[in-house]
């Protein structure tokens, strides 16, 4: 098989050509971007190895591509790489490795390029394409990728449990190729990963996420998910999301299997947004259930308090995942805490204020919020969804003229405190907090517009109720 053809869309490979000929080196296109071509999917990181030395190899290819082109070398690993436009060139020589069974470093030794794809993680992910002048585009597929690409099957191009042993963070790897490409993966790989899942504690923390977010990031990554679980790998990264599966029944009374809802609820939000956070919030929505079952007798199983106690699990989860602390956490904190927020708000005689409120705490992400909310319908009654849609709808419609009317996304009351001090001729102490307390409540509780004239008037009011009198 030649891709000769596909090829003629990267120009910059003739260079390749040219200096493999220069330095009498059997040059390859390797690893995904060979995977990419064949799928269609243009790729702009391109993994090339040589049998010989990258760096050799990159420092010609620079050479014949013009003088102000710079090679970054990355010594320790014998790599090089070149950037070209939007295009990153990886130089590499082929290697042979055998890895100690107890950590993840390697003993390199210079080999052949077959060497090279056999510790490579799988099957579609070992192919190569000669840049020789010999046989230029020619694919060099000992472990027939090809036909695994066609089949849509992950698998490792030697026995499973060699290939993971030498990085146990391909058992994430090939869910997470398996749920991008929406692949399924080879009984004997997945069995292994089954046998082989406690393996995944010495890889660090870090790594474990990056495929984790990459599997969240996918089309539909309840597939990655329900992989994850059934491998048992999702009980030791994240044991929390495996609480949540499964049904207790009492006196015949049963609650939804919440893991299966999350996985439908990270489904649906997928479909409105590719934003990773919100994709989180969405998982970790209904994370504290579990903690907060209780059983009554009269209405049935309870969560109570669910969105709070959920809240507060996310920077505990987000610290061991090595999930950022920043502003990202505080976004799914947020979303967590208030995801009952709008359900109450479809509730009959709700007023403006119990709306006006919720716009004030949900602020910029509000319109998130309600992404999420949408995705919270998973009932299978369609006339039960349809009342729910209506009411969000209503909702969001009267969100709409309150915030048109109010502006109260980045609510901040007229009064301040230090006009308070001066009207009052008080230091900053604890009156001057109530007073302003006070004026925000009446502007959100919609006694008085949020205007300085009648906030004013509204504070002086206060004041003279605690005994305060204002300086003539
Ligand atoms: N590789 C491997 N084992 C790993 C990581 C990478 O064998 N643990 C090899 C595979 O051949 C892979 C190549 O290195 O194709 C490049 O790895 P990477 O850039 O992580 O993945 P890609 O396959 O390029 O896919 P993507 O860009 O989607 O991550």
């Amino acid at each position: 098989m030649n891709f000769k053809e596909e090829l003629t869309e990267y120009p910059i490979l003739s260079s390749v050509l040219e200096a493999s000929e220069g330095l009498g080196e059997q040059v390859y296109l390797i690893g995904g971007f060979v995977r990419d071509l064949i799928l269609k999917r243009p790729s702009k990181d391109i993994d090339i190895v040589t049998v010989g030395s990258g760096i050799a190899l990159a420092e010609r290819v620079a050479a014949l591509l013009g003088p102000q082109v710079q090679v970054h070398i990355f010594k320790n690993f014998g790599t090089a790489q070149i950037k070209q436009g939007d295009l990153e060139l990886e130089f590499v020589g082929a290697r042979r490795e055998s890895y100690q069974s107890d950590s993840r470093k390697p003993a390199v030794e210079d080999g052949s390029l077959q060497d090279d794809q056999n510790r490579r993680d799988f099957t579609i992910n070992a192919m190569g394409i000669s840049l020789n002048k010999k046989d230029f585009g020619e694919l060099v597929d000992p472990f027939d990728g090809l036909r695994d690409l066609r089949k849509r099957i992950i698998r490792t191009p030697l026995e499973p449990g060699i290939t993971f042993s030498d990085d146990p963070l391909r058992m994430m790897r090939a869910i997470r190729f398996a749920t991008q490409l929406n692949f399924d993966i080879e009984p004997d790989t997945f069995e292994a990963i089954m046998a082989m899942k406690d393996r995944i504690s010495i890889v660090s923390m870090e790594r474990i996420s990056d495929e984790l977010n990459k599997i969240i990031l996918a089309k539909t990554p309840s597939y990655g998910f329900k992989l994850l679980y059934h491998s048992g790998l999702l009980g030791i990264i994240f044991p929390e999301m495996i609480e949540l599966q499964g049904v207790e029944n009492i006196e015949g009374k049963g609650h939804k299997d919440n893991f299966y809802h999350t996985l439908q609820v990270l489904d649906n939000v997928s479909e409105t947004t590719d934003d990773l956070w919100l994709r989180w919030a969405a998982i970790l929505h209904d994370i504290a259930k579990p903690a907060t079952k209780k059983f009554d007798k009269k209405v049935g199983w309870t969560f109570h308090n669910h969105e709070e106690v959920g809240a507060r699990m996310v920077p505990t989860i987000f610290r061991r995942m090595k999930l950022p602390l920043n502003e990202k956490m505080r976004f799914v904190k947020k979303l967590v805490r208030l995801h009952l927020r709008p359900i109450v708000l479809t509730k009959d005689n709700i007023t403006d204020a119990a709306m006006r409120r919720l716009l004030v705490e949900a602020g910029e992400d509000i319109e998130d919020l309600m992404k999420l909310c949408r995705a919270d319908i998973t009932s299978k009654n369609p006339l039960k969804v349809k009342k729910y849609v209506q009411n969000f709808d209503l909702v969001e419609q009267k969100l709409k003229d309150l915030e048109e009317r109010d502006k109260l996304r980045n609510f901040q009351p007229v009064i301040t405190g230090a006009q308070i001090m001066e009207a009052f001729g008080l230091k900053p102490t604890r009156e001057v907090g109530e007073i302003k307390e006070a004026v925000r409540e009446a502007i959100l509780e919609g006694l008085i517009p949020n205007e300085l004239e009648p906030a004013y008037a509204y504070m002086l009011k206060i004041g003279a109720e605690m005994g305060i009198k204002p300086i003539a």
